[in-house]
Order: structure tokens, then C-alpha cells, then sequence
């Protein structure tokens, strides 16, 4: 059964590929390679066994999406990663983001709707929640304004997949992702990130890689229990394991909404500074770090309340915040060759 993966070479894309190939399916991997390796391709196959179909395509090419789908009629869905993903350049280059997040979205859901059927996942965010009053946060908590055009495309996209499924076969579920870290146990796959990380994992395992000088924690002064922000840290192989229970619920007709939207997240919350032990414990590495101020932007805390992904797809998450760490930073040393 043939599942097509945008942005399949990416950090959560070529995990997903992994678990579909583990399940039976036949995946067909479709990037860009603006922000990935074909050499990811190498690293899914030593550990699924077996190579993806590859098609270099960008999805900004309408001409290129309608090709896709000719050439593949029997597709049975689509799991959509491929987006840019980075709040800061969103807001310097705000159209850059709604080309690559809306108007891609916008040419596979034309193909998508012409299908006698079709079934499609689609990589939403926690930043829909914004700062949210209640914790955990539940699907049904209010959608807030974005904070930044990179969090406006994953609103749009939500309301674009849901207007276009109510006309149409398509069935699509949203996945709300808390914050993906880690890497396959492997060291096969992880995250490559293009110059300087702005996100905090990856930071921390560079600064231990002695790539960077230190880590910067922004904001000691949140009302909070040790003063730093609070996210829901989830390893990337639990999240790409609810990608395919997700696409499995769909292809058996066990939805009961066109439409249906779950968060992914472990339920539990953790400090920037219980992020940064975690990261020692594992590593046995001492990471410098220091407190500054602030990220303009940064919500003070937000997890996931977990139960409707529990209960409805089956699904939780099962590795630890330290599994991840180990993960991550057992893969930043593989790729920076060090023992
Ligand atoms: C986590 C915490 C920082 C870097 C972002 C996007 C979101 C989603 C996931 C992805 C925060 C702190 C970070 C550093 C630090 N989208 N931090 N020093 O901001 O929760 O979410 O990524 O595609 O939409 O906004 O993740 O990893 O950047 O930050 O202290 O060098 O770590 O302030 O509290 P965030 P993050």
C-alpha cells in the first residue's frame, strides 16, 4: 500500500518513513532538498531495510504535484511534513512561509480532492494553543492568535484542510506536535539543522559536540518552578508512531469526523534547566550554560494533555525525556565523529 511522505527527508519525515516501512507500507519519499540530504535515504534503509521510492519534488511546482499524482494513481494517502519551520525567518521573510506552508498545501489538496479517496495527515503545532490559560492543554482549548506568520501557516493550513474536507473526500488528521526531539535509537537518522540551532536540543548536543561556546537559557524569571519556560518534550519515534497508527485509522474508515485533530505529547512538562540535567545525566557531560533574558515570543509553559490520543487512536507516548537525550546526543556524536 503506497503512502507518499513530504518532506520525508527531514528530521520527523524520515522517522515516519521508518515506522511505515516497519508496518507493511510502501513509501514514496518527496523533497526538496532545501533543508535535507539524499544521504537521509541511506540511514532509513540501514535501519527499515528497505529504500523508500524517492521523488525530488517541490511542491511549490504545481505542474511538478499534478505529475506526482498521475504517476502514482494508486496512492492511498499522504503525510504531509514538508514546511519551513522556523518562527524567526518567518517573520523576516513572511511570504517565503505562506509560498512554501499554504501554497504547497493548497496544490496537494487540489490533487487530493479529485481522488475517490483520500486520506491525509497533516503536521500542525502546539503554537496554535499560543499561551493557553489551562495546563495541560486539551484539542478543545481556544485557538489564539499567532504569534508569528510560521504559527499563522498552521492555522491557515488547519482551516484550509478543514473547508476543502467537507467538500471532498478527503479525511485528514491534524497531529498538534508538543516539541519533537531525540533520534532513532540508531544513530541512523536525527536532526540536522542548517547553521545555528535555534531550537534547544540540538543546541545543547552542539555545545557538548564543543560546536558551540554555550548554552543561553532565555528567561530565569518565569512564574514557573525553577524559573524557566516549560514545554512537553516528546522523542521523534513516538511522535512518528502516531503518524501511522493516524494514516492506519484512516485507511481502515475508523474516523468518525472528516476532520479530526489530536496533540502529541508525553502529558508531561519540563523546565529549560531539567532539559539541560537530563542532557548531563545522560551524557556525563558538564554543559555550559548561562541565564540571559528573555526570547521575545516564548510562551511561559505549555504540555499536552494526551488522553484523546490515548484513548481514541491508542496511542502514548513511551520513551522518557532521557531516552530522548541519549538519542540526540548519541547521534550529534556520530555525525561529528566523536567517541
Ligand atoms: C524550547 C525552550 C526556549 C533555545 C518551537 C516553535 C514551535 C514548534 C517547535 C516547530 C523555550 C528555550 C531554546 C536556546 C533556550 N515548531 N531555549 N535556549 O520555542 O517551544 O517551539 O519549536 O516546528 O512552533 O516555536 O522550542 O526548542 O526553540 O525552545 O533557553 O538556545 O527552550 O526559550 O523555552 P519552542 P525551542
Amino acid at each position: 500500500m503506497k503512502i507518499a511522505v513530504t518532506g520525508g527527508l527531514g528530521f520527523i519525515g524520515s522517522h515516519t518513513a521508518v515506522e511505515l516501512i516497519g508496518r507493511g507500507f510502501e513509501v514514496i519519499v518527496i523533497d526538496n532538498l532545501s533543508n535535507a540530504s539524499e544521504q537521509v535515504l541511506d540511514g532509513i534503509e540501514a535501519i527499515a531495510g528497505v529504500r523508500p521510492i524517492f521523488e525530488k519534488i517541490d511542491l511549490r511546482e504545481k505542474q511538478d504535484v499534478v505529475g506526482f499524482f498521475k504517476k502514482y494513481p494508486d496512492l492511498k494517502g499522504v503525510i504531509h511534513f514538508a514546511a519551513s519551520k522556523a518562527v524567526g525567518e518567518s517573520v523576516q521573510d513572511p511570504l517565503l512561509y505562506y509560498e512554501n506552508n499554504i501554497g504547497a498545501l493548497v496544490y496537494l489538496l487540489q490533487q487530493l480532492q479529485q481522488l475517490a479517496e483520500a486520506n491525509f495527515i497533516f503536521s500542525s503545532s502546539c503554537t496554535v494553543y499560543g499561551q493557553a490559560v489551562t495546563m495541560p492543554i486539551t484539542e478543545a482549548a481556544p485557538i489564539q492568535p499567532a504569534m508569528s506568520p510560521y504559527g499563522n501557516t498552521k492555522q491557515v493550513g488547519e482551516e484550509i484542510i478543514r473547508d476543502v474536507a467537507n467538500i471532498s473526500n478527503i479525511n485528514a488528521v491534524l497531529l498538534r506536535y508538543f516539541n519533537p526531539i531525540g533520534a532513532h535509537a540508531s544513530a541512523e537518522i536525527g536532526e540536522l539543522p542548517l547553521g545555528v540551532p535555534q531550537n534547544l536540543v540540538p543546541f545543547i548536543t552542539q555545545t557538548a559536540a564543543g560546536l558551540r561556546k554555550e548554552v543561553s537559557v532565555y528567561g530565569a524569571d518565569y512564574p514557573t518552578n525553577d524559573g524557566t519556560c516549560v514545554r512537553d518534550y516528546i522523542h521523534v519515534v513516538d511522535v512518528a508512531k502516531a503518524h501511522v497508527i493516524a494514516m492506519e485509522r484512516l485507511l481502515n474508515k475508523q474516523n468518525v469526523a472528516k476532520v479530526e485533530t489530536f496533540n502529541l505529547g508525553t502529558g508531561t512538562g519540563s523546565s529549560v534547566l531539567e532539559v539541560i540535567h537530563a542532557f548531563e545525566k545522560v551524557s556525563g557531560k558538564k554543559l555550559p550554560y548561562k541565564l540571559v533574558e528573555r526570547r521575545p515570543g516564548d510562551v511561559i509553559e505549555a504540555y499536552a494533555d494526551t488522553r484523546k490520543a490515548n484513548e481514541i487512536l491508542g496511542w502514548e507516548a513511551e520513551l522518557s525525556l532521557e531516552d530522548a537525550m541519549r538519542d540526540a546526543w548519541n547521534w550529534e556524536r556520530k555525525i561529528r565523529t566523536i567517541d
